[in-house]
């Protein structure tokens, strides 16, 4: 299995599908998830088999193209639209999906058979693939400048807060939020990462600790209350988080809990980094906060929990079934309470001017 360099890849004839790793499952069991049409790609966009916004976005576009081998030489243009709209529906919050499939689409008006249209879209698929693992290396290399500027100045390991998982699994390799935690262990900077569990659904417990135990990368998780002391106590020196979407003002929204996390360490002087591909700015967006849509997850994320036992996963209730629940999925940390974006192409203030600053490199 080509896990262990990607999280999603095409299997030998690219006919018979992509395989991802099946995230529902780790750390407990390490299995691959195929992906050959329209129902597999949206059935595992929903249900979180693959999750993270890059990941979904590189899904999205693979989707398209195995929705595209379906569909009816003589009168593909209206289906095509449908195929578009029934897999951005699938999850409203990470941008990537959207700008995948309109990319795709975009790229659909220049061909005028379908035969071309699914060549088109087989290419851009595998174009954007490539281009998630080159945006996310140059992540890497930029944030561990600030890793190394901070290591040189406090010449003492480092004690770093993730939340959620912006990791390799969200992505195709290498993560956001950890690429330079992966670049400066490669180094031999000491890092220590605090990974936030991040209920309901445990990215970071499940996801992000198993990815750092398998990059040898020393890490604690701890619960999602745990963030404010820590960082009181002086034992966090550095936040770094992924992110859903942000807007041309710097809002970013994200895995909820992480305007928590902002607010803290804005309390207590502690730098809070958003790393992210270009893919991840909505250009559409003046502002986060009223303009970014929240996805509300299920009760059953709530008040349920998922178990792995005597080799058997099964779901069980943890509170009193009657109870109401809201189950916002995301929140959004407004521009203030960031110090800096991570990106390919280097770091930029979370303002409108240095959001403009980065789509003139991303234009260039
Ligand atoms: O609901 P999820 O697991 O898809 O949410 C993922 C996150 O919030 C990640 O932090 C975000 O997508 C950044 S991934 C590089």
């Amino acid at each position: 299995m080509k896990h262990k360099s990607q999280s999603l890849w095409e299997k030998p004839n690219i006919e018979n599908g992509i395989e991802v790793i099946d995230q529902r499952k780790l750390p407990f069991e390490l299995n691959p998830f195929t992906i050959k049409n329209l129902e597999s790609g949206c059935f595992a966009i929903k249900e979180m088999v693959v999750r993270g916004a890059p990941l979904i976005g590189v899904t999205a576009a693979y989707t398209m193209y195995f929705a595209s081998l379906s569909l009816d030489a003589n009168n593909y243009h209206s289906d095509l639209k449908k195929t578009a709209e029934s897999i951005k529906f699938c999850r409203p919050t990470a941008v990537n999906l959207s700008w995948a499939v309109n990319r795709l689409m975009a790229l659909s008006t220049k061909f005028n058979t379908l035969y071309e249209v699914q060549n088109a879209f087989l290419n851009d698929a595998r174009t954007i693939l490539k281009e998630d693992i080159n945006s996310c290396f140059q992540i890497g290399q930029h944030g561990l400048n600030i890793i190394k500027d901070l290591y040189n100045q406090l010449k003492r390991p480092l004690n770093i807060l993730t939340h959620c998982n912006a990791g390799r699994l969200a992505c195709i390799k290498y993560g956001t939020a950890t690429a330079p935690m992966y670049a400066a262990h490669s180094l031999g900077i000491p890092i220590h990462i605090w990974v936030d569990e991040t209920r309901p659904r445990n990215q970071g417990a499940k996801l992000t600790a198993w990815e750092l135990k398998e990059a040898g990368i020393k890490h604690s998780v701890i619960t999602d209350n745990s963030g404010g002391y820590l960082m009181q106590k002086g034992y966090v020196d550095l936040v770094i988080v992924g992110t859903d979407r942000v807007a041309k003002n710097g809002d970013v929204a994200n895995k909820i809990g992480t305007y928590l996390k902002a607010l803290a360490a804005k309390e207590h002087n502690i730098p809070f980094y958003v790393a992210l591909p270009y893919s991840t700015v909505d250009w559409e967006l003046e502002t986060g906060i009223n303009e970014i849509p929240i996805e509300n997850r299920s009760r059953s994320e709530v008040n349920h929990m998922d178990f792995f036992l005597n080799g058997n996963f099964f779901s069980a209730p943890i509170m009193d079934l009657d109870s109401p629940i809201t189950n916002p999925g995301f929140d959004v940390t407004p521009a203030r309470f960031i110090s800096s974006f991570i990106t390919e192409y280097g770091i930029f203030r979370a303002n409108p001017i240095g959001l403009q600053s980065l789509k003139e490199h991303g234009l260039s």
